[in-house]
């Protein structure tokens, strides 16, 4: 059976990239090699493990009820409020007992091809820097709380663990067809911004971008603003999506076994094929084919968004 990833692909070194395959030329620092790995995790100072230790009591105060639950253990399994930034060894160790992960520091975005290499060995590219007080509310490239906090609870679920890797896996089928951007969309709509019914009308977050800030988390669960809709692979990736405001809409899962089962048994060659290099849905729409969970107002959008001084409801 085709499936997301390509059996034959051999992930133990980095596997050449085609000259064919369009991918964004970001420039490597001089002091990482191919795999953009940093030698050695930033020493953080005093100030940076405070600005830790409130990024965490103010995610803390908002998150219980609104958080998945695999991602409210996740943070208790690894001890992350143990206060300061978290060693990444440590975390490592801890992370590699429960699901055979690790993490490892990046010094910022790292190319596609290389970051999709680490999901599929289970290493999970964190980047090393942490925000500063007068960035505190809001980043443009993700930092250590983002990264740490934000997605490596999750990884402590072991379906979902597969699932990353998975996702990883399938990064270099979707190079070869030039379709980075619908995996993307893939990506953003679960990983980053992925809710999940956990009962009915009990709607968590589990997406580490949602997770990881005070403001999309009361958005995402109780906002009357965004659209709700299950998930469904093949329409997701012909959608949208917005990197810089809170979402017009979100898409709902029903269990981590369900979204590895639409993955993997997806034939995403025949997928690739059918996708053009565009999307077809605006980040707005609600189609017909779509299972509604509940449809928004898009009131926070339709006023303009971030920038316009539109509340979040
Ligand atoms: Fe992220």
């Amino acid at each position: 059976m085709a499936t997301l990833a390509d059996p034959e692909q051999d992930f133990s070194r980095l596997p050449d990239l085609p000259a064919d395959v369009f991918t964004a030329p970001l420039k490597k620092p001089d002091h990482v090699g191919d795999d953009w790995l940093e030698p050695r995790q930033t020493r953080y100072d005093s100030e940076d493990d405070a600005i830790w230790n409130d990024l965490f009591a103010r995610q803390m105060d908002v998150l219980p009820g609104r958080a998945a639950t695999a991602f409210m253990h996740g943070t208790e399994k690894l001890d992350l409020g143990r206060g300061g930034v978290p060693e990444f060894g440590q975390l490592s160790e801890d992370l590699g007992k429960l699901t055979g992960w690790s993490v490892v520091p990046v010094p910022m975005l790292i190319p596609d091809h290389v970051f999709f290499w680490h999901l599929a060995n289970r290493r999970f590219p964190a980047g090393n820097f942490i925000r500063t007080r007068e960035t505190f509310d809001y980043i443009q490239e993700p930092d250590v709380f983002h990264d740490v906090f934000g997605h490596v609870p999750m990884l402590t679920d072991p379906v979902y663990a597969d699932y990353m890797q998975e996702y990883g896996r399938a990064g270099w089928k979707a190079m070869r067809y030039n379709r980075l951007k619908a995996l993307g969309s893939l990506y953003w709509y679960t990983v980053e911004f992925g809710l999940i019914q956990e009962a009915p009308g009990d709607l968590r977050a589990y997406g580490a971008g949602i997770l990881s800030g005070p403001t999309e988390v009361v958005y995402a669960i109780e906002a009357q603003s965004p659209n709700r809709i299950m998930l469904n692979v093949d329409r997701v990736m012909r959608t949208d999506y917005v990197i810089s405001d809170l979402q017009p809409t979100y898409f709902v899962i029903d269990s981590f076994e369900d979204l590895y089962r639409q993955t993997v048994e997806r034939d995403f060659d025949k997928l690739y094929r059918s996708l053009g290099a565009g999307f077809t849905y605006a980040n707005t729409a609600v189609i017909d084919v779509d299972y509604v969970v509940n449809e928004g107002t898009l009131e926070y959008t339709l006023r303009g968004g971030r920038g316009s001084g539109a509340k979040p409801v």
